[in-house]
């Protein structure tokens, strides 16, 4: 082991992103992997956040709406478009991913320009189903197939590609999956949505962040996603939603709330909507949610998405050649595509004893801190502003313990809400 994590250091101290770690609020004798479901708290956000309370909202008052807070909104709108390359304009945020995309489904169901049909597939997170399914059931017109692979490691593009063509309509899928962390080709699938008069939506929650994504190359052309993964927003952070500009003219938003009109303090009687990117909003704004969402978007951007999902990648192999090395033969099982091409940023094992593993991994001399998702999926987030090699290395060697040692015999089988 000693040679492993010399050779990690090394690795550490010729990566160019390894002073980004500093940026964070890094809690000693603890390996943090899971900001693919939380990312870590940058130290600006706390100092962001303690002036909002001290001075814009406890001495400005009312007058940092026109002061600060109005543009806030716009401004955070507008570096998720430097980051994922849009058009100005084009970016929303305030929602929830649930909610943009229950909005974005009963708008492109009202619109009447695609087929009232909707796909989707069983590796989607399981809101955008149930949101799916809702729309279905209040919406006669609407009907839905979820593609089942059979699998919960890698989508059959062919089979989803024929189920298009055969059904066309709309489409709902997550970039990069919750589990296994598989990466859908997002430009082939848009190209095929176009020529089959359908049209995607992306779910990126599990691949801002950490995937160079860009709107204009990939003829994307509407998507939700959340902030509080990768892109380190905070817990509930609100998601952004992306509309392509040509589009905005035809669809509506169904919630006719007062930010989505064109002009919301003339407190018309009548609602004129917004002809941008802006009638997709629906309430007032959660303003101290929003600013930590800077605070994360502006590092990753100092840090260049390409050289993040670089290292991502690098990461990510490193860690498989270390699984398939000293775990696989333990009785783990790899749960994530074998390509690093199709993989995003987290990897994902299984064991029978699974639960109680990570059980062990949080309980141990390090404090290792992975997520758990049923029925049996340990998933390891490389975060790489923060996840160091040796941080890789160390877990993987503590998970040969455990199991060796049998250790997770010391835990129960009780699990909290949050796993
Ligand atoms: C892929 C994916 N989609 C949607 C959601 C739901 O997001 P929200 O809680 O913002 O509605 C999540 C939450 O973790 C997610 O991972």
């Amino acid at each position: 082991m000693n040679e492993e994590i010399k050779f990690s250091q090394k690795l550490d101290h010729n990566d160019p992103l390894r002073s980004f770690k500093n940026e964070f609020i890094n809690n000693d004798d603890e390996i943090y992997l899971d900001g693919n479901s939380l990312g870590k708290l940058p130290k600006l956000s706390k100092i962001k956040i303690k002036n909002i309370l001290d001075n814009e909202w406890g001495i400005n008052l009312i007058s940092s709406w026109n002061d600060f807070w109005l543009e806030l909104v716009d401004r955070v709108s507008s570096k998720l478009e430097k980051l994922f390359n849009s058009s100005k304009n084009e970016i929303i945020i305030g929602e929830s991913t649930s909610v943009y995309l229950y909005q974005i489904l009963a708008s492109l169901l009202n619109s009447n320009k695609y087929s009232n049909h909707i796909i989707s597939d069983n590796l989607n997170f399981p809101s955008d189903l149930y949101i799916i399914n809702g729309i279905c059931n209040t919406n006669k017109k609407a009907t839905s197939t979820i593609l089942d692979y059979n699998t919960d490691i890698d989508a059959n593009i062919v089979l989803l590609k024929n189920l298009i063509k055969q059904k066309p309509g709309v489409i709902c899928l997550s970039l990069v999956t919750y589990k296994s962390s598989f990466v859908y080709p997002i430009k082939e699938l848009n190209d095929w949505a176009y020529k089959q008069n359908s049209i995607i939506i992306w779910d990126l929650s599990h691949a801002a962040g950490v995937i160079n994504i860009n709107f204009k190359k990939t003829n994307t052309l509407i998507a939700v996603g959340c902030t509080y993964k990768f892109l380190n927003g905070g817990p509930g952070s609100p998601a952004y939603l992306y509309v392509k500009s040509n589009l905005l003219k035809v669809l509506n938003n169904p919630i006719n709330g007062w930010f989505g009109h064109s002009n919301p303090f003339s407190f018309s009687k009548d609602f004129n909507q917004d002809k941008g990117i802006k009638k997709f909003s629906n309430g007032t704004p959660s303003i101290l949610s929003i600013v930590p969402i800077e605070v994360g978007v502006d590092i990753i951007l100092k840090a260049g998405i390409r050289a993040i999902e670089a290292k991502s990648k690098n990461q990510s192999e490193y860690l498989k050649n270390q699984i398939n090395k000293l775990l696989i033969p333990l009785g783990f099982k790899f749960e994530s595509p074998i390509n690093k091409k199709n993989r995003g940023s987290h990897i994902s094992i299984s064991h029978l004893e699974s639960w109680r593993i990570c059980k062990s991994l949080q309980h141990g001399p390090i404090k290792i801190i992975p997520d758990y998702r049923p029925p049996k999926y340990i998933r390891i987030g490389i975060s790489p502003l923060y996840t160091s090699y040796e941080d890789l290395t160390r877990t993987v060697y503590r998970l040969v313990d455990i199991v060796k040692n049998k250790e997770y015999l010391n835990h129960s089988n009780y699990k909290p809400k949050v796993t």
